[in-house]
This record gives C-alpha cells, sequence and structure tokens, in this order.
C-alpha cells in the first residue's frame, strides 16, 4: 500500500567529521582521541584510521553535488574541533573555519539546509591530555569552541546540536574502552558523563546568547533493550544498561535527574547549581535509532551487562544488529511520552550496514538496505499516524566511511566508496531514498 509523508517532511542524510574528512595533518587542523586511537595497533580492525576516509576535505564539492541530486532538504555534519582549535583551545585555526565556511556556501546553493553538529567523538588530543571528558573545565572550553564555531557560520545555519551520541562518548570511550580514547573504568565514564552533560548546558547556554534564532538540542541515541530472560541479576543488568546508554543524557537535559541505577553513584559529582546549568530548553528532540538488543549480566564488564546476539534466525545486518522496525516505532511512541512531549521530533540517524558489491556494471544492487529503509520508514509513518511529531528523517549515512573501531568493513552509505580510487558509486537505494525525498509514496508491505 502506498502512503505518503507529510508534505513538510524533511529528508535528510548525515555523515561525521572524522568518519569522512581524511586530510588529518592538513591546513593545521590538531591530532584528535581517534587519531591517536585508531594509531595505535589492536584498536580498530584491519589497523584502518580515519587519515584519507573518504578524502571528503578535498572532495566536498562532489559529495555536495551528490546531495543535490539525492534531492534531500537538509545534511546533518560535524565540524571536527581540532581543525579549528587545533589544541582544544587557544589559537584558532582560520584555515579550519574557511573550510566549514565554503562548505556551507555550497550547501545553502544546492537549496539544502544545513545541520551541524558541534561534536561527533574527535575531542583534541591536547585535551584529552588534560583529561578529556573528566575534566569539568572541558566542558567551558567546549562552549568557546561552540560559540566561536557559530559567530563564523550562524548567519547561515539556523540547526545546530551540541552532541552526537553523548552515551557513547562517556560509556564506549571511558567506560568499555572499544572507543576514543579508550579508557575501561566505571569511575572514569561516569564523570565523563557528568562534564559532557555540563558541557551541553554552557554550550546551549552560550549559543543561545550568541543567537537567540537558533534552533537547538542534542542527537541523543535511543535503543530499547530486554533481559535475556527473567533471572534477576539479567534484568538488573538490563535496567543499568538502559540507565546508562538510553537514559543518562535525556533524563539529566530534559528531566533534571539522573536514572535511578546510577543516582547515588552520580551525587558525589554534582556540584550546586549543576542541574542549572545542564537543564536547558531544547527547542527540537532528536535521536539515532538503528536496532534493538537484550541483555544479560556479566560480572567482567565494568557495569556488569552484556548485550547478547539476536536469537538465530532473526533478520540481522551487516553488523550483527536485529532488524525490528516495530522497536523503532515503539522507541518514538515512548521518547514523546517521556521527554519530549510537543517538541518537533527529528530521526537524526537511521540506516544499515550490509556487505554490497559493484557489479560490473558499475551498480550496486542494495535491496536488502532498500527493505530495511522501507520498514523503518514505515515505522516513520506509523508512529506520525499515532500522534508523533515525526519531523524529518536522516539517513546514515550519505556515504560508506569509517565506522569507528570497525573500521572501513562496514558499509552504510546510499554511495559505495572505493577506497582504492575514492571513486562514488550511487548504490540503488540512492535511487530509492531519492524518490521519497522527491515526494513519492513510501511502498508499504
Ligand atoms: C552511530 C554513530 C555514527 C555511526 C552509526 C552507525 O552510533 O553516531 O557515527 O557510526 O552509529
Amino acid at each position: 500500500m502506498p502512503s505518503h509523508f507529510p508534505d513538510d517532511f524533511l529528508w535528510g542524510a548525515s555523515t561525521a567529521s572524522y568518519q569522512i574528512e581524511g586530510a588529518v595533518r592538513e591546513d593545521g587542523r590538531g591530532p584528535s582521541i581517534w587519531d591517536t586511537f585508531s594509531h595505535t595497533p589492536g584498536k580498530v580492525l584491519n589497523g584502518d584510521t580515519g587519515d584519507v576516509a573518504c578524502d571528503h576535505y578535498h572532495r566536498w564539492r562532489d559529495d555536495v553535488a551528490l546531495l543535490r541530486e539525492l534531492g534531500v532538504g537538509a545534511y546533518r555534519f560535524s565540524t571536527a574541533w581540532p581543525r579549528i582549535l587545533p589544541r582544544g583551545r587557544g589559537p584558532v585555526n582560520e584555515k579550519g573555519l574557511e573550510f566549514y565556511d565554503r562548505l556551507v556556501d555550497a550547501i545553502l546553493d544546492a537549496g539544502i539546509q544545513p545541520w551541524i553538529c558541534l561534536y561527533h567523538w574527535d575531542l583534541p588530543q591536547a585535551l584529552e591530555d588534560q583529561g578529556g571528558w573528566r575534566n569539568r573545565d572541558v566542558a567551558r572550553w567546549y562552549a568557546d569552541y561552540a560559540v566561536l564555531t557559530a559567530r563564523r557560520l550562524g548567519d547561515r545555519v539556523k540547526h545546530w546540536a551540541t552532541f552526537n551520541e553523548p552515551n557513547n562518548v562517556a560509556f564506549r570511550g571511558y567506560g568499555e574502552g572499544d572507543h576514543a580514547p579508550g579508557l575501561r573504568s566505571r569511575a572514569a565514564a561516569l564523570e565523563a558523563a557528568h562534564v559532557l552533560n555540563l558541557a551541553h548546558g554552557f554550550g546551549m547556554r552560550a549559543l543561545r546568547e550568541e543567537r537567540p534564532d537558533f534552533q537547538l538540542g542534542n542527537i541523543y541515541n535511543f535503543h530499547p533493550r530486554e533481559p535475556a530472560g527473567d533471572r534477576e541479576q539479567d534484568v538488573v543488568a538490563c535496567a543499568m544498561l538502559d540507565a546508562i546508554m538510553n537514559r543518562a543524557f535525556p533524563d539529566a537535559q530534559i528531566l533534571g535527574r539522573y536514572p535511578e541505577p546510577i543516582a547515588a553513584e552520580m551525587e558525589k559529582l554534582i556540584a550546586p547549581g549543576d542541574f542549572e546549568i545542564i537543564r536547558q530548553k531544547l527547542d527540537y528532540f532528536a535521536f539515532n535509532h538503528y536496532t534493538r538488543s537484550r541483555v544479560r549480566h556479566d560480572s567482567d564488564h565494568p557495569f556488569h551487562f552484556a548485550r547478547l546476539e539476536p536469537e538465530p534466525g532473526k533478520p540481522v545486518t551487516d553488523m550483527g544488529w536485529e532488524i525490528a522496525p516495530d522497536a523503532f516505532r515503539q522507541t518514538m511512541v515512548e521518547m514523546k511520552e517521556r521527554y519530549s512531549e510537543e517538541l518537533p521530533m527529528y530521526i537524526l540517524e537511521n540506516g544499515a550496514a550490509f556487505a554490497d558489491r559493484v557489479d560490473d556494471k558499475g551498480r550496486v544492487n542494495d535491496r536488502e538496505r532498500i527493505a530495511y529503509l522501507r520498514d523503518y520508514l514505515g515505522a516513520v509513518q506509523d508512529a506520525i499516524a499515532a500522534g508523533v511529531p515525526v519531523k524529518g528523517y536522516f539517513v546514515w549515512s550519505l556515504l560508506d566511511n569509517f565506522e569507528w573501531a570497525l573500521g572501513y568493513d562496514k558499509r552504510f552509505g546510499l554511495v559505495y566508496v572505493d577506497y582504492d580510487t575514492q571513486k562514488r558509486y550511487l548504490k540503488n537505494s540512492f535511487h530509492f531514498y531519492a524518490e521519497l525525498a522527491n515526494g513519492a509514496a513510501l511502498e508499504r508491505g
């Protein structure tokens, strides 16, 4: 059955600086924690690094032309803090600002709204050397960087996000250690979570003061979790995973408190007045979503849980993530009830990795990605029908790119990137998505 999206529905595509830009030592960019981490043997699959990535720093004109061809109304990308402030604070790198200046102009020329995320995981290494997100000063330096960037681009960019998935920054970067900077410590992860919340608050306050007309938010990450069975310790493990991965940021920033399983531990980190900074009014509610998972107890994990593989027979993507569009619909409904009420809701990342191949005619027949998008977009329509004000959907991602600890092994793009030649190939899903962005109805299965 064909079913239309609302006329003003915003179609978008998302990327992130470290995952696509490359040119990590060019034009004065300073090192980030992901440069250090990816160059540390054993941290990233196949020893991949973001040194070249999609070479977007040099090919941005071509990539903006792809966006134009895709027909999206918005493009979300991130600015790299170490490109703008190579040491995190202090001397400004004019060339870094010029890069984003040109990029924003090209995006606008293509008739596309730029949406900027100010932090997609590439902390300047110089700041990590001073404690990184465990250091409360970094929260203020982040706000300085945010204002500096907004002062340069804010005459043309209206939509800003303070952070992408702060949960992964804190809990994978400092807790589990499979992301930069690679610490495995419960205490460090909780400290980082609180400082990230403060940084969001200081950033929001400073941006709001700078330009009251900005549209400001944070990009959360929300995935439903279920205990593997009804054993008490699995139920406890699941509540903990939910607290740190789903709730620690939206609960603090919107409800003004930490979720129960970590509330007592957080107490000693909270200084008087912190929640007045952290709890700022948002203009939109945004989150990323891919899958759901089951959880069991694991005493070796810093937070005593393990994520389980999906049950055999369940459909999965190349990440091993279960394809569960109904969990997506439920999540949107729950997010509205718990956090956002009447705030416009945006899905700022959703998509799927599959092992794509270019055929001898230069085509990529990614049927599975089309099916995934069809089902997940169907869930968006169902959520809208249930009264959730979903105003836009941004696919992850425009291009295949550096998938963090999995390097170039996982392909999420609508555009295939041949990393040897940097040639781009439009996948069939690109054409599928372009039709929707141009107003076509969704053919529901
Ligand atoms: C999200 C990240 C994004 C990308 C996708 C697959 O968690 O924000 O950079 O890696 O997952």
